[in-house]
């Protein structure tokens, strides 16, 4: 078998994270009979600084050919904030309708969490945080004192969208920002949840704030329960965001799959990766099952870590694992979450964040020599 995965280094660094994340998968392909051709992309700051381009048409539509594409990380302080996240790292979610982000946190054995009296027992669950819509969507701006007039366009798989707004002000000046989720959208995201919880724990946690955003969060409310009732076996909750803040320090245990819009999604997890941890051992994977998704760390581009061979390379390599699992490598991939488990439970060999001094790339081989052994 010959797997071609589109490879996107990125920015900070994704360099260096990537060649220890591409290290270990050639271990588990070595182990297990099968190849990687990696296909090399380079998009973000390099790319945007020389061209002036983000990431073309012709780019999104070549790496919607491949089933899993290889992401390190996306930002640089070169670049104004937003738009290289915003231009590359959302314009390939979006593009490629990678509906699901899915972020495990999962305190693996050995590791130190923040959690007084918590262990690898109590720290299990999955988040699915929806990836294309809610606040996310790119609908704002800012207006002064008198009448203005802004135009939108959402376009999607599932829908297009057109808003025209008619803006007559006499404040100074206002900033919106307008989030919008879809009946269908929120209909594929809370199914997948539930299907995945069939195959864990049985137990999906919403999170929402409906006692405010009652408008946008109603609608997914409603959904989540009209889901729920084809699941009669799975048991369901209901969270308001800054309550299950709380729930996820006090009581992890409670959860299984929790399922979050868009922002309040991208909020919880950075929680979840510190109660795992810390960002440099929390993976995240975008989903399109039917089409092509895209494996990343939840952490960013790290600028002032760059080149230095210092940062973790766990949650990388972690997300490749999620990847040969998407590609049909299950084995390859338990394999490397093993292995992963073995280096963090001995302890020997770690990076700085974890209170080790060891460097990236004795991290990434380490973890490779390990796939051979487990
Ligand atoms: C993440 C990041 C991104 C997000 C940013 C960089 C656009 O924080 O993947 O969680 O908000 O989704
Ligand atoms: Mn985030």
């Amino acid at each position: 078998m010959n797997y071609k995965v589109p490879v996107i280094a990125g920015d900070g660094i994704g360099p260096e994270i990537i060649a220890e994340g591409k290290k270990v998968l050639e271990a588990a392909a070595d182990k297990y009979n099968f190849a990687i051709e990696w296909r090399g992309y380079s998009l973000g700051a390099e790319h945007y600084l020389k061209t002036g381009e983000l990431v073309s048409e012709e780019t999104l539509k070549d790496l919607s050919h491949y089933r899993a594409i290889y992401l390190g990380a996306i930002g640089d302080p070169r670049v104004a904030p937003g738009i290289l996240e915003k231009g590359v790292l959302l314009a390939m979610r979006f593009y490629l309708d990678q509906y699901v982000n899915l972020r495990p946190v999962k305190l693996l054995e050995g590791v130190w969490t923040p959690l007084k009296d918590k262990t690898s027992k109590d720290i299990d669950f999955v988040v699915v945080r929806e990836n294309t819509e809610d606040f996310y969507i790119g609908m704002g701006g800012r207006a002064r004192r008198g009448e203005s007039h802004a135009d939108f366009e959402i376009k999607r798989n599932l829908y297009n969208i057109k808003f025209g707004l008619d803006i007559d002000s006499d404040s100074e000046e206002i900033g919106y920002q307008i989030g919008e989720v879809s009946r269908e959208g929120c209909q594929r995201v809370i199914k997948y949840a539930f299907d995945l919880a069939s195959k864990r724990r049985h137990t999906v946690s919403s999170v929402d704030k409906a006692n405010v955003l009652s408008d946008i969060y109603g609608l997914w409310r409603e959904v989540f329960l009209d889901v729920a009732r084809g699941y009669p076996t799975v048991k369901h909750d209901f969270n308001f965001v800054d309550a299950i803040t709380m729930w996820f320090v006090k009581n992890p245990e409670w959860f299984d799959v929790v399922v979050a819009p868009n922002m309040f999604g991208d909020i919880i997890t950075d929680l979840g990766a510190m109660i795992q941890g810390g960002l440099g051992l929390a993976p995240g994977a975008n989903l399109n099952p039917e089409g092509t998704s895209m494996f990343e760390p939840i952490h960013g581009s790290a600028p002032k870590y760059k080149g230095q061979n210092k940062v973790n390379p766990v949650a990388t390599i972690w997300a490749g694992a999620l990847l040969l699992e998407h590609l049909g490598q299950a084995e390859a991939a338990k394999d490397i979450v093993s292995a992963i488990e073995r280096n963090l439970f001995e302890g020997r060999i770690k990076t700085y964040d974890l209170g080790g001094s060891s460097t990236t790339s004795e991290v990434g081989s380490e973890i490779a020599r390990l796939v051979g052994l487990v």
